[in-house]
């Protein structure tokens, strides 16, 4: 891979295309990006350091490797400009709901990986799905989730668990927000300051998230570690419960998965 192109240039690719200029894993003037709204992708470009474009077909023909990360309902209409021109070479799409075989059908001898992304990608702490289905070369294949491996964690899925792992990992930062959020209340009623409470919740959120990865423990064997009998965190525990905290959280997976059948 030479050549990056981005079709789109909104959250998701800047938090890629930033994340891999920071990491110095890709220069900034080998990127190439085009979005319909040119004032806003060249203030984007000079932050970060790509290049806009100014058509979609003169944003595939620079590149070797485009990145799909328009709005999934926005792809057909790209794809019946500059389809033929993605021929021969690699097209990585980060589109909600997109699969190897709808690209597939759609696209003749184009070297094809879906990804499900999510936005902690932009400070190297992403959760990158790759459909196991794919026709990158293993070379690129290889190449490709390196570069993502730069970024986070990656994860191979079978196409058939792909809404699933999207659902968790990609709307997840969302539900993560309004936990902190929550916290962050709760810490401000009782007199913290507003960013003294944040700092003291996101931090307290990463700490708990890097335990389990470091030390792979059961999350239950993680909180029983920290209520003592009689003690004022199993109080907390019960009260979460109470509330239906594993309930909320599961219907909120629940609701986005059934909105997929609709
Ligand atoms: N955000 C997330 O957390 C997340 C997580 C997982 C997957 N994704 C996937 O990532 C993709 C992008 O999502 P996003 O949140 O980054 O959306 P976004 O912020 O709305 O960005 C969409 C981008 O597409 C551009 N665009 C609009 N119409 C276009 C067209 N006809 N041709 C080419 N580009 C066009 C927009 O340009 P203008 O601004 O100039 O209109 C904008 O740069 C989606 O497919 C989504 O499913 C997002």
């Amino acid at each position: 891979m030479n050549k990056l192109g981005f079709i789109g240039m909104g959250n998701m690719a800047i938090a890629i295309a930033g994340g891999l200029v920071d990491k110095k894993v890709f220069e900034a003037s080998n990127i190439y990006a085009y979005a319909p709204n040119q004032d806003k992708l060249k203030k984007n470009g000079e932050l970060i350091g790509f290049n806009p474009v100014d058509s979609l077909l003169k944003l595939v023909d620079a590149c070797d490797t485009v990145v799909i990360a328009c709005k999934p309902y926005q792809i057909d209409d790209v794809l019946s400009q500059v389809g033929d021109s993605l021929s021969g070479k690699n097209l990585i799409s980060v589109a909600a709901g997109w699969t190897y075989d709808s690209f597939a059908s759609k696209l003749n001898n184009v070297n094809i990986q879906c990804i499900m992304p999510n936005t902690p990608a932009m400070v190297g702490e992403g959760v990158f799905l790759f459909e196991e289905t794919n026709s990158l070369p293993a070379d690129v294949k290889a190449e490709v989730k390196t570069m993502f491996e730069s970024l986070g964690v990656v994860v191979d899925m079978p196409t058939r668990l792909m809404g699933i792992g999207g659902a968790v990992s990609g709307c997840g930062p969302a539900f993560m927000d309004m936990v902190m959020e929550a916290y962050a209340d709760a810490a401000v009623k009782y007199g913290i300051a507003r960013n003294t409470a944040y700092k003291l919740v996101a931090q307290t959120m990463l700490g708990s998230a890097k335990l389990q990865l470091e030390t792979g423990k059961h999350p239950g064997v993680l909180k029983d570690e920290v209520c003592s009998p009689n003690g004022t965190t199993i109080r907390g525990v019960a009260s979460l419960e109470e509330n239906g905290l594993r309930n909320a959280c599961i219907k909120s997976i629940d609701v986005i998965m059934d909105s997929k059948k609709v």
